[in-house]
């Protein structure tokens, strides 16, 4: 474990680090026939990973139930520590009723090769509504992270996790930048304030345009896509890591930005998941985040600013990351630029924005989003992609 020379200390203090040592991983391989064995889903995977990689530090594994009440009703670990979404590994009663607590656990991807270890301590069941509630605000099971909740398994099982070995990523592996890396990777540019950015989505203009805001001020820009487990009517990760590439080549100065993957999955809870996306950049070594318009949000189950009104529940300086909101951006026509409401005298008519809705509507009527959303580079790779069977 270490928190390096990086200017920012990891979220509780110290860099987790639960990938399994070489001897460590000899001895789980050695025990790995006897060991009862739960698979894990994409999400699940994923919360390993970023648990072993010290992202979601302070957690060590999947949280035990103080954790879990604490944070679903308070937004705080049970130590005190903010934290906003609860990390939980859930089971079916088949599953979790042979497992004894006091035991390890072969954890098993869904292809049944053997990726991960549990130190089980806990088991124990949890209400599904009030978790939705709490953490998306809504109990409509049509919402995609609410929808995973009434899906899952009724019992969570705790305890300590260790990944069995860190593998590159299958699509990404260049991009593949472990906390502990890009705090070097800081370090080493010399940069004391950087600005890091979550999406989910192909980067379009007002992306750019706050991106570039926000790098005015800092020294750095970590962009930091999300490459684990989305909805399915969201674009896919490898079409979008190739428009961030486009923007890499020919849009911004390469030596203040750093592109790496994020693997965790999707959960679209808004506000609480603007937090928690915070965090997790805070324990990569950003100092600042961006949180512009409907962060992490999904249809209309959140007001368009409530992911930055969340952050003022928290004392100043609790977070240990400062915040940087944005407005609603768009092309303003009469301005000829990008702008938001705070810096444009536009009316609504002079203001170009598209959701990403229409944009995958224009695409799939062979049409191309305007320069003033979408890079021309950005939507000719879209439209391509777009042509490929079930792309986008
Ligand atoms: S998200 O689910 O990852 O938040 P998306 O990739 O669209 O979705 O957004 C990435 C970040 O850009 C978020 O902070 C979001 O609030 C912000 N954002 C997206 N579009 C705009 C816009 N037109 N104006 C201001 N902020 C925006």
């Amino acid at each position: 474990m270490s928190t390096l020379n990086s200017a920012i200390a990891p979220h509780g203090g110290q860099l987790i680090n639960r990938i399994a040592s070489a001897e460590q991983r000899q001895d789980f391989l050695e025990k790995a026939d006897y060991l009862p064995r739960v698979s894990l889903d994409a999400r699940s995977q994923s919360d390993l990973e970023m648990i072993a990689i010290g992202a979601f530090s302070p957690l060590t594994g999947f949280m035990g139930q103080a954790d879990y009440s604490r944070v679903v009703n308070e937004m705080y670990l049970a130590n005190g520590v903010p934290w906003s979404i609860p990390i939980t590994l859930p089971v079916s009663r088949a599953v979790a009723d042979p497992l004894i607590e006091g035991t390890l656990v072969r954890l098993d991807n869904a292809e049944g090769d053997f990726i991960g270890v549990l130190e089980l301590t806990e088991k124990y069941t949890y209400d599904k509504v009030h978790e939705a509630v709490q953490v998306y605000r809504t109990d409509d099971h049509n919402h995609p992270g609410v929808k995973v909740v009434y899906t899952q398994g009724e019992v969570n099982l705790a305890g300590a996790v260790w990944l069995l070995e860190r593998q590159p990523h299958p699509q990404f592996p260049d991009y593949q930048i472990d906390p502990a890396a890009s705090r070097a990777m800081f370090e080493a540019k010399g940069w004391k304030t950087i600005v890091g950015f979550q999406t989910r989505n192909p980067i379009h203009r007002a992306h750019e345009y706050i991106q570039k805001c926000a790098l005015e001020t800092v020294d750095g820009l970590f962009l930091h896509p999300l490459v684990g487990a989305t909805k399915s009517d969201d674009i896919p990760a490898d079409v979008r890591m190739r428009c961030y590439e486009i923007l890499m080549d020919h849009y911004f100065p390469q030596d203040r930005v750093i592109l790496a993957i994020n693997p965790a999955a999707m959960r679209y809870a808004g506000p609480r998941e603007a937090i928690f996306h915070a965090l997790v950049r805070k324990n990569y070594g950003c100092t600042h985040f961006i949180v512009g318009r409907d962060h992490a949000g999904v249809g209309d189950y959140y007001g368009t600013y409530d992911a930055q009104h969340i952050f003022d529940e928290f004392q100043p300086g609790e977070l240990g990351i400062v915040p940087m909101k944005f407005e609603h951006a768009f092309y303003c026509t009469r301005t000829e630029q990008m702008a938001t409401s705070k810096t444009s005298p536009s009316t609504p008519e002079e203001r170009v924005h598209l959701s990403g809705t229409k944009v995958r509507e224009m695409l799939r009527r062979g049409e191309l989003p305007p320069p003033q959303f979408s890079r021309p580079e950005v939507a000719a790779e879209l439209a391509k992609a777009m042509r490929t069977p079930a792309a986008v």
